[in-house]
């Protein structure tokens, strides 16, 4: 079954058409340099922005050869609001149109479900860690179709903490790859900063803490000082120490997830997942617990409609079926 993926979720306009495990078509278009004069992702012009793209990025894949769709998937939730809808009225016309089934996708479980894209793809049981610029959680999928959380950040994402302290030090936007890249310069040791929920027996993750650790080391006990002091302090290092307290929990609580639950299979997916030295220490930790590393490439990793389409195939081949009723939800699963 040909079945076309829709995702608008965030700050991606993405459509892919994806037959029995192989991407036919896909068409991204991204949107960082609309938002990066805002440090952050403005929800209202990811909206216009998607409803422009929408159908350019739409016809490109249907253009491209790879077939007509059998079917529709689509993300509706959870996301930002004006950006989902704007995915979800398309897949809807699009599926009235073509009398075609549709149905929705819960963006969260489709990041687990971009490592089926993999080859070798890993097969369930399976523990996933899920990191992004707006959502942290571990899943465990224990057989096909089943995806359970186990928990989630309670505060900041990790991708939104490494966005932060990017800000913090005067780095560009999106944070992430910024404090990789100043990073390489510096010494992830030279600052403690703290490892929030670590230690803690639950699958939980906690930002928001560290952020502030950052802060204080930059700013002093001094409040008044209106700027962070980026002059004295070497940005390479304070980028390399946040960038080995966020990995070394993400990292330590999904293998402990896994080791707990006997799952030799450990998932990474989210933007954060393109971070290596994420990806290096979740190897190494995995590895001294018998557990295989799934990564998939950065192009899946981060917000992509494949994923979306390999979900949705999913869930078709389960019977399941969606009307032109769907809702587009926010948080949480629905
Ligand atoms: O999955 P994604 O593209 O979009 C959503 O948030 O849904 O993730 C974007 C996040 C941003 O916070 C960005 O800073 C982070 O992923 N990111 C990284 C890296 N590349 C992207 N974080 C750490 N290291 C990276 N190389
Ligand atoms: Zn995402």
């Amino acid at each position: 079954m040909r079945v076309l993926g829709i995702d608008t979720s965030c700050d991606e306009t993405s459509v892919a058409l994806v037959e029995d495990r192989v991407i036919l078509a896909e068409a991204v278009y991204g949107q960082n340099a609309l938002h990066r004069p805002f440090g952050g992702v403005v929800p209202e012009i990811a909206a216009r922005a998607h409803a422009e793209r929408m159908v350019p990025v739409l016809d490109e894949v249907l253009t491209a050869g790879g077939g007509a769709p059998d079917a529709v998937a689509v993300t509706n939730g959870p996301g930002l609001i004006g950006p989902l809808l704007v995915g979800l009225s398309a897949a809807k016309a699009f599926a009235f149109a073509r009398g075609l089934p549709l149905v929705g996708v819960n963006h969260l479980q489709a990041h687990v479900a971009a490592a089926y894209l993999l080859d070798p793809a890993p097969a369930p049981p399976i523990l996933a860690l899920i990191a992004s610029g707006g959502h942290t959680l571990l899943f465990e999928v224990p057989e096909p179709g089943t995806y359970q959380r186990l928990g989630q950040t309670i505060d900041d994402a990790a991708g939104e903490c490494f966005d932060k302290v990017a800000a913090l030090l005067g780095l560009s936007y999106p944070g992430g790859p910024a404090i990789e890249e100043a990073a390489k310069d510096g010494d992830a040791f030279s600052f403690a900063l703290p490892r929030p929920l670590k230690n803690h027996a639950n699958d939980d993750f906690s930002f928001s803490g560290l952020k502030t650790s950052v802060l204080y080391k930059l700013k002093g006990q001094d409040k008044r000082r209106a700027d962070p002091d980026t002059a004295t302090i070497k940005v390479a290092d304070m980028a390399a120490s946040a960038q080995e307290a966020i990995a070394d929990v993400l990292t330590f609580k999904a293998v402990r997830a896994a080791r707990r639950r006997g799952i030799k299979q450990l998932v990474l997916g989210g933007g954060v997942a393109a971070n290596t030295r994420l990806r290096e220490l979740a190897v190494e930790r995995a590895a001294a617990a018998g557990i295989t590393v799934f990564v998939p490439p950065r192009s899946l990793c981060t917000d992509n409609a494949a994923m979306i389409a390999i979900r949705g195939a999913e869930l078709l081949a389960a019977g399941a079926r969606d009307d032109l009723y769907l809702d587009a939800y926010v948080g949480g699963t629905p």
